[in-house]
């Protein structure tokens, strides 16, 4: 598994669009209300100033050295810039759930996010219908913090004290 930015290929917008459109990705992630391949190819385009600008950052989960193969996303959203406190989400395509890539994927971006990147706090709300996502991250250090009016549960990871 690698993750890369997106844009990469020519088909990464039609893949994208497909994902917005997916029932459960549509439910459980904030995805535009327009999941057409065009809005997918200008969210792409848009990327590398997001993150320029330190706003976000998304990432396609692919196939090591096959990056045309694209299983998923992770991504970070800048949530208080000033303590440094960012939110995870991630989704898979169906046919490639159930085998560990997101824990992976989530693993790997909140390692070098907290270890290297100067990131003090990592959270995700995860949906309290949608057990699978509070167990990826759980499974990645994150921690249960408590739960939202709506029934959302907010789990957090905070970088590891200086040795
Ligand atoms: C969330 C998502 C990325 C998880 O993908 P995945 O890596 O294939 O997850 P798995 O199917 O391996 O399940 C993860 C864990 O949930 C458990 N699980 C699976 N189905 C479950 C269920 N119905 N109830 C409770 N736990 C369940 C699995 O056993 C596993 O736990 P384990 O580590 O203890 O074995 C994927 O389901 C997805 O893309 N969903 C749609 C988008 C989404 O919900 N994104 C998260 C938004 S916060």
């Amino acid at each position: 598994m690698a993750l890369r930015p997106w844009g990469a290929t020519p088909k990464d917008a039609e893949f994208l669009a497909a994902a917005w459109a997916e029932e459960d990705i549509a439910r459980f992630c904030s995805v535009p209300v327009d999941h057409g391949r065009d809005a997918a190819a200008a969210w792409i385009a848009g990327e590398p100033d997001r993150r320029d600008r330190g706003l976000a950052l998304d990432l396609a989960i692919t196939e090591l050295g096959q990056p045309e193969v694209i299983f998923g996303e992770v991504g970070v959203t800048m949530a208080e810039p000033v303590k440094r406190w960012c939110e995870i989400g991630f989704w898979l395509f169906p046919g490639v759930r159930g085998e560990g890539r997101a824990s992976l994927a989530v693993d790997a971006l909140t390692d070098w996010l907290l270890n290297e990147h100067g990131i003090r706090r990592i959270f995700a709300r995860t949906h309290p219908d949608n057990p699978r996502s509070a167990r990826v991250v759980e499974r990645c250090g994150y921690q249960a913090a408590g739960e939202l009016a709506d029934g959302t549960i907010v789990l957090v990871i905070d970088q590891p004290p200086p040795l």
